[in-house]
């Protein structure tokens, strides 16, 4: 049949690519997570030492052309089937999930230039394609005609007590108050942003999981897939 588009957009920390990576999988779409797409690029800068005042990114026009010019984003599945992020190569998905990317990323993310060039590779990524993309912009920018737009939220709380947990159990040296305090800037930076804040599509269907567990919300997500076929 016709190549189904699934949007999921949202506040961050709500499980938006835990769920879509489950219903890629269980559907058969591939799956692109454009958040990994903004945080290797946040790396990318990093690395070159851009960020050192992050709220000046962006003001050089030259200096963000050059660093998207010499910046390649891939993904790939290792052996156990794991999605992964690369940037110019090398896997990078451990670090960009660490706290130094986290809090520059929505600097990053602000900057036209920079969004243009990942919502267009996002758009060939899906070419021909049966796709589950998660992000802020999914529904509203990158794919306004989506089949399905699924907007995900859940109280601060609830998200800080997850992506503590998440980051902890991989050894990551956080506090609670940290985790906390970076969802709710993050949040606060994307949503007041001039190009693509995050807000939800007027067509989107509200997916508030402060209290479903991940099985809850994949079931009622399928069964909204499976009423678009
Ligand atoms: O989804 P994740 O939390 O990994 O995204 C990290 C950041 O990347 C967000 O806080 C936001 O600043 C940016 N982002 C965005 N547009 C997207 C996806 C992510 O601006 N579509």
């Amino acid at each position: 049949g016709k190549n189904l588009t699934i949007a999921i957009d949202g506040h961050s920390s709500t499980g938006k690519s835990t769920l879509a990576k489950g219903l890629a999988k269980h559907f058969g779409f591939i799956y692109v997570d454009t958040g990994a797409m903004y945080r290797a690029i946040t790396l990318a800068a990093l690395r070159k030492g851009l960020l050192s005042d992050p709220e000046r990114f962006g003001k050089d026009a030259s200096e963000v052309e050059q660093l998207l010019k010499e910046t390649t984003i891939s993904f790939y599945r290792d052996a156990h089937g794991a999605n992964r992020t690369k940037l110019n190569g090398s896997d990078v998905e451990d670090e960009i999930r660490a706290m130094e990317v986290s809090s520059r990323v929505s600097y990053v993310s602000a900057v036209s230039a920079i969004r243009k060039a990942l919502v267009d590779q996002q758009r060939r990524m899906s070419e021909g394609e049966s796709v589950v993309m998660d992000g802020r912009d999914i529904g509203t920018v990158v794919f306004p005609n989506a089949d399905l737009k699924i907007f995900m939220s859940a109280s601060n709380e609830v998200r800080a007590q997850r992506r503590f947990e998440e980051l902890t159990s991989k050894g990551k040296k956080v506090t609670f108050e940290e985790v906390l305090e970076n969802l709710t800037e993050r949040d606060r930076i994307d949503s007041s942003r001039a190009d693509s804040p995050l807000v939800m599509a007027e067509d989107a269907v509200l997916l508030d999981n402060s209290s479903m567990s991940q099985a809850e919300q994949f079931e009622l997500a399928k069964s909204w897939i499976e009423a678009l076929v």
